[in-house]
């Protein structure tokens, strides 16, 4: 694994004032795409950010085919219709980009937008493929600025998911072979109101191994699931709009974004 690291560290000393970030893990199922998708949403029609979400999670491209059907939504229903118009003509707020494409081609395409675009992305999310093994996946990884990693609190889940952020500390992070500043793990699907006992001792243990850990937790609710339908015009996970004034409380998103806002030095108040 760790000559595989070496040999495929590019040359990361371009400078660029993009931030990459991506949620990662190498679990399946953790809310990696969910969380990637409400995020960039939130920060870019919410707070006014610019994002582009980089989809390489061959081969669901699970994001790419969300906004396929959000536009298909759109154009066919007359309520979301009216909402898009009201967005993107009467605000101006015009629809983040979401691209499509392979893992190698990733950060290259990323550097691309940065370069050539007349606009400047604040933010770049990726959604990267999760296991390790996949040729790329830590090169890609290492470069990008910042990594969030929801896990649950199952004993296996967590065991593997610390071994996952162990890995990319000792192997990227602390010898710093590419441009990670910080890796912080967050739980999601966390059941019921509160954390449970359980979480604290859970904590004590990632605190032992140097793990970093975000104070804001996800809670399993069931609009997390739930994509836009012409039946219900509230909108939660959506790629053209922002999450919904009622649902959005108690989804603990804005509290996420604010967290990870301070850690990228973003203005959590927005742009
Ligand atoms: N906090 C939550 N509460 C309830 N359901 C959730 C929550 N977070 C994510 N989910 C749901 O869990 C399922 C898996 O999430 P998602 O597809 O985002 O995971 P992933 O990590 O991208 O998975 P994959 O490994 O397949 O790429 C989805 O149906 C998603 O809506
Ligand atoms: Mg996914």
């Amino acid at each position: 694994m760790l000559t595989a690291i070496n040999h495929h560290i590019i040359n990361l000393t371009m400078k660029k004032e993009t931030l990459f970030v991506a949620f990662a893990t190498q679990k399946g199922g953790m809310g990696k795409t969910a969380i990637t998708v409400l995020t960039a949403s939130y920060l870019h029609y919410t707070k006014g950010y610019h994002v582009a979400v980089i989809d390489c999670d061959y081969p669901q491209h699970s994001i790419v085919e969300m906004r396929k059907r959000d536009t298909e939504l759109v154009m066919k229903d007359d309520y979301f219709k009216g909402l898009a118009y009201r967005q993107f003509s009467t605000l101006g707020i015009k629809a983040y980009p979401v691209k499509e494409c392979t893992l190698d081609m990733a950060i290259p395409t990323a550097m691309k937008m940065t370069e050539q675009s007349e606009k400047h992305y604040d933010i770049i999310f990726f959604d990267l493929p999760g296991t390790l093994n996949t040729p790329g996946v830590i090169r890609t990884l290492a470069a990008m600025d910042y990594l969030f990693t929801p896990v649950s609190a199952d004993r296996l889940v967590l065991e593997s998911t610390l071994q996952y952020a162990i890995m990319l500390t000792e192997n990227l992070i602390a010898p710093r072979k590419g441009n990670i500043k910080g890796l912080y793990l967050f739980w999601n699907m966390v059941d019921g109101r509160e954390k449970t006992p359980l979480y604290g001792a859970y904590e004590k243990a990632i605190a032992e191994l140097d793990v970093s850990i975000l104070k804001t937790f996800l809670p399993d609710s069931k609009r997390f699931r739930k994509e836009v339908s012409d039946e219900r015009k509230t909108v939660f996970r959506s790629t053209l709009f922002p999450v919904d004034k009622m649902l959005l409380k108690g989804s603990h998103i804005a509290e996420l974004v604010n967290e990870i806002c301070q850690i990228l030095h973003l203005d959590s108040n927005g742009k």
